[in-house]
């Protein structure tokens, strides 16, 4: 799976952003190591706290069904410029995350940046941490 397909996914399934309160829609596209790919939206609440972001509905979406290793996840939010996951889904990446997981930012269906986990979340506080 190229990375561009996984953006592509992101893209297709940032349609789905229920955005009413923000009007910013994000999607994200898992890539287990499995090979199966879960893709997600933002979903917001009146109660603004219970907002989900795309990156964990993709995510949750993926542990829900057995699969809890991310090789890829890409993330497409505004229109035309890069937009990076909050620090809460950062955390919930770590969780299942890797050394070399790539973390993809889409800024459209072919530009998008590849990066790690350490370098959007350096010294995360991980499973390590606990023994585990
Ligand atoms: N949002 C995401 O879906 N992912 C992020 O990493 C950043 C923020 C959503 C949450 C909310 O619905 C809207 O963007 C504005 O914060």
């Amino acid at each position: 799976m190229e990375y561009q397909d996984l953006v592509s996914k992101a893209i297709d399934a940032r349609k789905n952003s229920y955005s009413p309160y923000s009007k910013f829609k994000v999607g994200a596209a898992v890539l287990t190591y499995d090979g199966k790919i879960y893709s997600g939206c933002n979903i917001e609440n009146a109660s603004y706290g219970a907002t989900n972001c795309a990156e964990r509905t993709a995510i949750y979406k993926a542990v829900s069904e057995g699969y809890t290793t991310i090789k890829a996840i890409a993330i497409v939010g505004v229109e035309n410029d890069y937009t990076y996951p909050c620090g809460i889904c950062r955390q919930v990446i770590a969780e299942f995350a890797s050394v070399d997981t790539k973390i993809i930012l889409g800024k459209g269906e072919t530009e998008y940046l590849v990066k790690t986990l350490d370098e959007i979340l350096p010294g995360a506080f991980t499973k390590k941490d606990l023994g585990k």
